[in-house]
């Protein structure tokens, strides 16, 4: 409809005023949405033109106005400077339900990033420890971002950036030389590897030559030691192979998994560029890059031992992928805590000469989640287990389906996935850096705003179409039967479902999708309230039949979008 309405008003202007600088193109970036129904559907304004033909825009609105004459694509009204448009009805139903009809699975899909590629850094994981409510944002969020990106043709490139890079893991050999064992770990995973990390640093108290194994143990590590490899390759493997199970259950996949210690050979070129480019500094023994005169505090490079920093790792990092994959962006997907971080990388690069740098690389900053009002905290012992929490939703879906659905034949599936759903869905809800508390009662609440409420509705949609009679909508449908107000509004935030899916790629921001598919549902709530959908006249009931057809469509495409899955009954 914009592209048509674009072309009305480009229509009226070559007749109108020739001479008015403005091209065809443009016109529709410059209608507007306005904020009321009586509005119109989409307004016109006429202010930027006013100033280039040096008349009031409200004439100019007048003069359009009455040269644009098309009442079988909308009536025209002028209101101050605006032009208001009204789609006509019918039309817009029509056309609305065969462009979605024509794309199945595919409405809002587009091929906008063709040839493009973005690499997305998410989810990120530290090694032997095990994956918390803390790193639920950043794996949602990052791969709902890939889903997006794909959905709109860009190549995108999925990194598990691991923290598995640190002296703790020279301590955690240590500790598993003395009082650990292969079966013990392959048992207990990562708790295990956690057990014996904390039993460590007991120990060490009372014998601190311990921490010179520690030390020792991580030097092997850095030399490439075989026995230090193997152990820590272990350790990896165990904790991927736990973390795995969560990714599963969220539908998260990566494209690669080189951590930290991926970089271990490609920070020495990094620190000679530095030291070439004339950026490192001496600092009490450490090797820095000075920014202040960017009112940040140095960029840590070396440390007084000579080892590597995680910062340094970033460097190496961007510059390999940039190497490897020739991304147009990279995004991380990375807590705000750790914005001066990534502010500090990007300058460094920048100063290197790598231009890119500044326009490329974007920090993808989210909030923090707090559990049933509670702060979480690592130091003070209160953390959460994701694993715990979706075997709980699961749970909690269990008893709230076998309640509403007794007959429901397949309830454990079910419940996994609105379990499941709910929790990502609470993750992708509001904006990206609002902090999160997360609650029960409101996650699973099937009437608010929630995923299994949008499930539900896909599930109604099934049903419909399920019971409608044999043929039923295969009837030649009226579209008089979808002019109503609820049909409408229904029909109209299907079709601007694109422009949301395409905005959420441009903000890096998939709660503009979880909120487009939420709205698409409850307009269809309202629609099925309001409208007998099998009418006596075939006729209409086929319109509103198909108009079911298209939600339940547009539903599982937003679902899948932000990493739901759609159950057909619930
Ligand atoms: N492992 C880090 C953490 O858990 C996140 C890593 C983010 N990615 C990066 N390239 N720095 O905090």
């Amino acid at each position: 409809m914009r592209s048509q309405i674009a072309a009305l008003v480009s229509k009226g202007l070559a007749k109108a005023y020739p001479n008015a600088e403005i091209r065809a193109g443009d016109i529709g970036g410059m209608l507007e949405i306005p904020p009321e129904k009586s509005m119109g559907d989409f307004a016109f304004p006429c202010f930027k033109l006013s100033k280039t033909l040096r008349m009031n825009p409200a004439v100019i609105a007048k003069t359009l106005s009455e040269t644009i004459d098309d009442p079988a694509t909308a009536r025209v009204e002028c209101a101050g400077g605006y032009l208001n448009f009204f789609f006509n009805r019918e039309n817009f139903a029509r056309q609305t339900v065969e462009a979605v009809l024509a794309k199945p699975g595919s409405w809002g899909a587009s091929d906008a990033g063709k040839g493009r590629t973005v690499c997305m850094d998410y989810s990120s994981i530290n090694i032997a420890k095990r994956f918390h409510i803390g790193h639920l944002s950043t794996t949602v969020i990052g791969s709902s971002l890939m889903r997006i990106y794909r959905f709109l043709g860009w190549n995108a490139v999925g990194i598990n950036h691991l923290g598995d890079w640190g002296t703790q893991f020279g301590k955690m050999i240590a500790a598993y030389k003395h009082w650990g064992t292969k079966e013990m770990v392959e048992q207990g995973g990562v708790s295990a590897l956690s057990d014996l990390y904390v039993r460590f640093h007991q120990e060490a108290e009372k014998d601190p030559s311990l921490e010179d194994e520690g030390r020792a143990w991580f030097k092997k590590i850095e030399d490439d030691d075989p026995e230090a490899m193997e152990i820590f390759s272990f350790f990896r493997e165990m904790t991927l192979k736990d973390a795995k199970k969560v990714y599963d259950e969220l539908g998260v996949s990566f494209d690669s998994y080189a951590g930290e210690s991926f970089y271990k050979d490609k920070t020495g070129p990094v620190v000679a560029a530095l030291e070439e480019k004339g950026l490192l500094k001496e600092s009490d023994g450490a090797r820095i890059v000075d920014l202040e005169a960017y009112d940040m505090p140095p960029c840590l490079i070396l440390k007084q031992d000579g080892a590597t920093l995680y910062a340094t790792r970033d460097l190496a990092a961007a510059l390999y992928r940039k190497e490897t994959y020739h991304f147009d962006r990279c995004l991380y997907i990375v807590a705000y805590q750790q914005s001066l971080h990534f502010r500090q990388i990007f300058k460094v690069l920048e100063l290197m000469g790598y231009p890119w740098a500044s326009s490329e690389l974007k920090h993808v900053a989210f909030g923090m989640v707090s559990y049933e009002g509670r702060s979480l905290s690592t130091r003070q012992g209160y953390v959460v287990y994701l694993e715990d929490v979706l075997a709980k939703a699961k749970e909690k879906a269990l008893d709230i389906i076998r309640e509403k659905s007794p007959n429901l034949e397949n309830k454990e599936d079910v419940a996994r996935q609105v379990g499941v759903g709910a929790v990502v869905y609470s993750a992708l809800q509001n904006g990206r850096i609002k902090d999160v508390d997360f609650q029960w009662d409101r996650v699973l609440n099937f009437d608010g705003e929630t995923g299994p409420y949008v499930q539900y509705t896909y599930a109604r949609c099934s049903s419909v179409l399920r019971k409608a009679p044999e043929g039923a909508a295969d009837n030649a449908p009226d579209y008089k039967g979808l002019c109503d107000d609820d049909s409408q509004y229904l029909l109209r935030l299907i079709s601007l479902f694109p422009e949301a899916v395409s905005d959420a790629c441009d903000k890096d921001e998939p709660s503009i999708v979880t909120r487009a598919v939420t709205d698409i549902a409850k307009a269809y709530n309202k629609f099925y309230y309001e409208n007998r959908i099998l009418d006596d006249d075939p006729a209409v009931a086929a319109a509103r039949l198909k108009l079911t057809d298209i939600t339940r469509d547009v539903i599982k495409t937003g679902l899948y979008l932000i990493g739901l899955e759609a159950p057909e009954r619930m």
